[in-house]
């Protein structure tokens, strides 16, 4: 029996006013502070982009990373959000702020960024570049950066900026990355890759999402270029094909898009 039922064994403690929506709020401010450095364009995107998509809190709420998940690589991860993320996650849950209905995440990640546009790359360096958990940010082309071994490949509304053949050598990439990873260290949880795409076959929430992504990439000061989409059972054929146990969650809610998380889970030798 626990000896004290509103601490939990994993440091949560159980209690109303750790609510999740206050807990959230909390992560909220804490995670987009820094972006204040790099002025009012930087803050106000970083704050809008964690309050509306669902993604951020989505992955905190279903539990998709786990403490194991120390080495994260966030490709295309813009201005570094992600990265702001988990260490005010860090932060909250070493204050025992956690709410006990949401898993353990990692106590201190170890994160690296890789992005395309030098001028997101400065504003994460600006913003984010001297949180304790030091996170890097290379800025460089995902179809040809080096993937180091790591336990997390994050790739939100990226993939579909290279064509269908890039698509599949990247992914076959993330997952030698992952596996290199997962035979470096011991303990149960296997290598996992959570990326967003678009559903190619829901024709009106993947046109809207194309047409916004063209708009926000022309606001952030960046040349619009052709894009290239699958739909969801060629996402999940590739994924498996590769040597990853696919689950799908639909991911945009709140929003017209047709955008679905693939939870990607290396496959367990037998
Ligand atoms: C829609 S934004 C998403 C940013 C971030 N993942 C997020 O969710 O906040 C897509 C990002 O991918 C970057 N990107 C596009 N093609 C890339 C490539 N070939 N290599 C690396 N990054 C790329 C873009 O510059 C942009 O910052």
């Amino acid at each position: 029996m626990d000896a004290n039922p509103a601490q939990r064994s994993n440091g949560h403690t159980a209690s109303a006013a750790l609510a999740p929506d206050a807990q959230w709020r909390k992560l909220h401010e804490a995670a987009t502070a820094p972006y204040r450095k790099a002025g009012a364009f930087t803050w106000h995107f970083a704050r809008g982009k964690l309050a509306r998509d669902p993604v951020f809190r989505g992955l905190i709420e279903r539990g998709l990373i786990a403490p194991g998940h120390v080495r994260v690589l966030d490709i295309g991860c813009g201005q570094g959000i992600f990265s702001s993320l988990l260490s005010a996650m860090s932060e909250l849950q070493a204050s025992k702020q956690w709410p006990a209905s949401w898993g353990a995440t990692p106590a201190k990640a170890r994160y690296t960024g890789i992005e395309l546009m030098a001028r997101d790359v400065e504003r994460a360096r600006q913003s984010v570049g001297d949180l304790p958990m030091v996170p890097t940010f290379t800025c460089a082309d995902m179809c040809s950066a080096e993937f180091a071994p790591c336990d997390l490949v994050v790739i939100l509304d990226v993939m579909h900026y290279v064509d269908l053949e890039a698509q599949e050598r990247v992914l076959q990439r993330v997952h030698d990355a992952l596996a290199a990873g997962t035979s470096e260290r011991e303990g149960s949880t296997p290598g996992r890759l959570l990326v967003r795409v678009g559903d190619a076959a829901e024709r009106r929430g993947y046109m809207i999402s194309q047409w916004v992504d063209r708009t926000v990439t022309r606001i952030r000061g960046h040349r619009v270029a052709p894009t290239w989409g699958r739909p969801l059972s060629q996402w999940t054929a590739l994924l498996e094909r590769l040597g990853f146990s696919v689950q799908s969650l639909p991911m945009s809610q709140g929003t017209p898009f047709a955008n679905v998380l693939l939870v990607a889970d290396l496959k367990r030798r037998a």
